[in-house]
Formats: structure tokens, C-alpha cells, sequence
């Protein structure tokens, strides 16, 4: 028998609002992380990621579709949760408690209390020396830091980590990726990140998954997923029909007066070219070209953020 995925969404969706001020910030993510291995969960700001992270952590309720850890639903048993560790963005301390005092009262909330782990874990993310100073004196990377030890406080063999190098300096970077590497390839655990940077994604993750409003674009292993990338410029009439069709399918990047272009590798395009002639659409150019995972994922996210301007 095989084990069931470390962690699976299903049909995963989150609205929130009412009436006019809907906001959909999850639609219908189908997605599978298999054990021992750091999995990226990469789109612009406003994507859904910390809203899916707060569904995994069952820290809020999804409006459709459920999340399972090992086979078991987080919506139904919080004994899904026993084995899971969360970092979730602006994680927030007690400023008048030390780092140390912080994670024991986590600690034996949670009912796991153990002094010894809690000093490894601090000589783990290199608190040691502040460890006993207020929290509120430390520094966003310190506080990133504590979040890191706050969440493998249990052990978890899953830890899912919101945008864990936030705030961080280069070097605190450069450790955050190496620790989280690290706990994977040496203590057995699967790590599910999230991060709106393509670069750290790169460097750090084995797979990754790619979410831009709320929906999930392309998945894949890392590797392949730089070595191949192909969209489909189309330009057809009517273009409104067109879109109709493809929609369901294919992911559209761009559509203006005369043309779409959709992600699609070259097997795809006599399935497309058929889907559209059945529906009695005039094509008049098709043309596949390649594209870095870097462009595509500025193509498909939009190149406006400060962020995505890496020195
Ligand atoms: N509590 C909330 N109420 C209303 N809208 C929200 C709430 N939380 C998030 N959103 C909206 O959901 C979308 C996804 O947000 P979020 O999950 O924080 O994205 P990310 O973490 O990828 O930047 C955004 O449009 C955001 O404004
Ligand atoms: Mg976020």
C-alpha cells in the first residue's frame, strides 16, 4: 500500500465578504506534496498564499474543498494537525517576554514542554545569546527567527512556512534557506514554503506550485519546470469565442484586439486547433514559443511589484 501525500488540497477555495465585496482568494486548488522534500508555493502579493497557509493550520475555514495531512482531513480531525509545524506571516510574541519564555509558553499550551528541545531549537535558528533578552527588542529577522523555532517547538514532520525569509537580511537568507534545507535532507521532514520571489524558490525548493488569483497556474518539479516553458500566441475570430473555449482548458497570460496567448507545450496545440474549429472559430496565426521560468512568471503575475526588481 502506498502512503498517502503529506499534504493534499482538494477543491481547496476561499471567499471572503459578501455580497458586492466578494473577494475570491482560493479557487478550486487541487494540489499534492509528497513526503521529504521542500515544496514552493510561489505567487505575486494578493495571490492567496497566506490564505491557503491559514487553511492548512486550520486557522481559518475554507468556504469550499478541504485540506488532508497524511490522509487526514484537517477540516474534520485537528488530530491531522499533531504532526504539523506553522510559521504564519506576522507571526506575533509577547514584547515583554524573552524569546526563550515566548516558546515555552507555547510550548505548554501546545503540551510539549521539553527545556532541552527548546534550547536546542534556539541554538538551532543562532538565539542562544539573545535568547533571555525581551522580544521586543529584537530584530524582524530575530522575531522571523523565534517563528522558525516557534514551529518545530513539536517536531512536526510537516512545517509549513509563510514567506519564511520576510524581513530577513542577505545573510539571514542565505541561513534560513540552508536551515530549511537542512530539514529536509537531514531530519526527515517535508517543508511546504511560501514565497512571492522566483529566485528563492529556484534555490531552495524541489517542486513548486504557481498561484496567481487565487488559482493554481503550472506545478511541476523545479528543474523541469526551467528547462521547459512554452506559451501559444493565437490569433483567431472571434477572439471573444475563442477565450470562451480555451478558458476552461488553458490558462490565458495575455489577450488583446486580435490575439491570445495561453500556456501550452507543442503536444497541446492539435488539441486546441480542434477545440476551436469545432466551435466554428476562424484561426489565422498560431505561433509556440519558449520562455524562462523567470519571464513567465513575471508574464503571468504582472511585472509591477518593487520586489520582483532583484539587485
Ligand atoms: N480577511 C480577509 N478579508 C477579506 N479579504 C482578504 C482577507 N484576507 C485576505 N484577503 C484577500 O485575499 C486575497 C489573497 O490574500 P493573501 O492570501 O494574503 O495573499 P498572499 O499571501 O499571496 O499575498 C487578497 O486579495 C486579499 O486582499
Ligand atoms: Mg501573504
Amino acid at each position: 500500500m502506498t502512503s498517502p501525500p503529506a499534504l493534499r488540497f482538494e477543491n481547496l477555495s476561499k471567499i471572503f465578504g459578501r455580497g458586492k465585496k466578494l473577494v475570491t482568494a482560493v479557487q478550486r486548488v487541487n494540489l499534492e506534496v509528497t513526503a521529504g522534500q521542500v515544496y514552493g508555493f510561489l505567487g505575486p502579493n494578493g495571490a492567496g498564499k497566506s490564505t491557503t497557509i491559514r487553511m492548512i493550520l486550520d486557522l481559518i475555514r475554507p468556504t469550499h474543498g478541504e485540506v488532508f495531512v497524511n490522509g487526514r482531513s484537517v477540516q474534520q480531525t485537528h488530530a491531522a494537525l499533531q504532526q504539523v509545524g506553522g510559521m504564519v506571516e506576522n507571526a506575533t510574541f509577547y514584547p515583554f517576554l524573552s524569546g526563550r519564555k515566548n516558546l515555552e509558553v507555547l510550548a505548554r499550551t501546545g503540551n510539549y514542554y521539553d527545556a532541552a528541545r527548546i534550547d536546542n531549537l534556539l541554538t538551532q535558528v543562532r538565539l542562544a545569546d539573545r535568547a533571555d533578552h525581551l522580544v521586543k527588542g529584537y530584530s524582524t529577522g530575530m522575531k522571523q527567527r523565534l517563528g522558525l523555532a516557534a514551529a518545530l517547538l513539536n517536531d512536526p514532520a510537516l512545517v509549513i512556512l509563510d514567506e519564511p525569509t520576510n524581513g530577513l537580511d542577505p545573510a539571514g537568507i542565505q541561513e534560513m534557506r540552508t536551515f530549511i534545507r537542512t530539514l529536509v535532507e537531514t531530519q526527515g521532514k517535508t517543508v511546504f514554503l511560501s514565497s512571492h520571489l522566483l529566485s528563492e524558490v529556484e534555490q531552495m525548493c524541489d517542486r513548486v506550485a504557481i498561484i496567481h488569483q487565487g488559482q493554481l497556474v503550472r506545478e511541476g518539479a523545479v528543474r523541469e519546470l526551467l528547462s521547459e516553458q512554452a506559451y501559444l500566441q493565437i490569433e483567431a475570430e472571434p477572439l471573444a469565442r475563442a477565450t470562451a473555449v480555451l478558458q476552461p482548458t488553458w490558462t490565458i497570460t495575455e489577450s488583446n484586439a486580435h490575439s491570445l496567448t495561453l500556456l501550452a507545450s507543442r503536444s497541446d496545440v492539435p488539441a486546441i486547433v480542434r477545440q476551436l474549429v469545432a466551435n466554428d472559430i476562424a484561426i489565422y496565426q498560431i505561433r509556440l514559443s519558449h520562455q524562462s521560468l523567470e519571464s513567465f512568471f513575471l508574464e503571468v503575475t504582472g511585472n509591477h511589484s518593487e520586489e520582483q526588481h532583484h539587485a
